[in-house]
């Protein structure tokens, strides 16, 4: 049965990688063996490790002065990952508040230092990316979130902040492009258009590392990883084994430009009708749509049960919105069809049509 599947995360994966992961598991490389029965440091899975970790540099086009890490702890270990490789015991740090995985990044970074809020939509609940302020002196980096996964706000561009960015990517990397010379580090939880949960990605410039003055814990420190090739510890084989497929499924599509170009129909698609339909409103300002998930509402709640009933029974799932923002999300990861987000458009039309 065909699913249309607008789940949040974890989500859509391309039917061939779910195909290719499920053989694996069967048996490996016809070693008579499952992939998940073997050592991590067997030449079959560090020949995975690498691969994934090339085909991230390719397709994101990394500079050489970048490494590429898949490690444990998901994004949220990656809030305090990220500052306490980058920001100096004396120093600080300024960061964007888009949202409510900005304001988690915020809490943990506070651990550890000084930390500026240079800009915030928190007051109109996250609706819209905020205009943020030039950071102070001796900033020595700007964090941001570069999609808001439950508000459905995406920043259009990279922010042009003077100093050096840091991101969390979590809900759109491998989804458009963009320039990491930008960057000192980007971090990315796998679960949305990278792979099933259960690995971060990190990328990063190794020349902007070990500059803080502080004592790191091993598993924190990513120069401890990248000097063992990302095998510092049992890696999340299965999550790098899938990310591995998915990568080489975007390779086999064209690339992360033609991701972004189908993203963009997308999204194109939804908000259009949208706005045309006079039955919902959307929560995100026209300038900060995310083209990853479009949050949106009835305007007459008494529709509901009806809306509700008539998507389920057109076989979508995985649209309810988040509790703090309400109504519906649509969820538009790279393996989801163009032809899912039209089945729901469809579907909005045919309840307007009812009157
Ligand atoms: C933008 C963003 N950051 C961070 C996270 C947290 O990721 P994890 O569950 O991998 O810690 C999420 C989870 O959905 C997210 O969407």
């Amino acid at each position: 049965m065909k699913i249309h599947n607008f789940s949040a995360g974890p989500c859509i994966l391309p039917p061939e990688v779910l195909n290719e992961a499920a053989a694996a598991v069967g048996e490996f490389n016809g070693l008579g063996l499952s992939l998940i029965e073997i050592s991590h440091r067997s030449k079959d899975f560090v020949a995975v490790m690498e691969e994934a970790r090339e085909l991230t540099k390719e397709l994101l086009h990394l500079p050489d002065r970048f490494d590429v890490l898949f490690l444990q702890g998901g994004a949220s270990l990656g809030f305090y990952t990220a500052a306490i490789n980058l920001l100096p015991t004396e120093g600080r740090a300024a960061y964007v508040d888009s949202g409510t995985w900005s304001a988690k990044a915020i809490k943990e970074a506070e651990l550890l230092g000084k930390i500026d809020v240079v800009g915030s939509s928190k007051a109109s609940n996250y609706d819209r990316i905020p205009t943020f302020s030039a950071p102070p002196k001796e900033t020595s980096f700007m964090h941001y979130t570069s999609n808001n996964t439950i508000f459905g706000t995406q920043f259009a561009s990279t922010p042009d902040a003077g100093v050096p960015l840091v991101a969390d990517m979590s809900s759109d990397i491998f989804s458009r492009t963009f320039d990491a010379n930008l960057f000192h580090l980007f971090y990315a939880g796998a679960q949305k258009n990278m792979g099933p949960a259960g690995t971060v990605m990190y990328a990063f410039d190794k020349e902007a590392m070990s500059q803080t003055g502080r004592a790191i814990p091993s598993y924190l420190d990513l120069t401890v990883h990248a000097g063992k090739d990302s095998m510092f510890n049992t890696p999340p084989v299965f999550s790098v084994f899938v990310t591995l497929l998915t990568l080489r499924w975007i390779k086999a599509n064209g690339g992360v430009a033609v991701m972004q170009k189908r993203n963009e129909a997308k999204s194109s698609l939804i908000y259009t009708e949208i706005d045309r339909n006079p039955l919902f409103e959307g929560h995100a300002h026209v300038d900060s749509r995310s083209h990853m998930n479009a949050t949106f509402r009835l305007l007459d709640e008494s529709k509901t049960e009806r809306f509700d009933t008539m998507w389920k029974s057109a076989k979508i799932s995985g649209l309810k919105g988040h509790r703090s923002v309400g109504g519906y999300r649509a969820s538009m990861y790279n393996a989801l069809p163009l032809e899912s987000v039209q089945t729901l458009v469809d579907v909005m039309q045919a309840l307007e049509h009812e009157g």
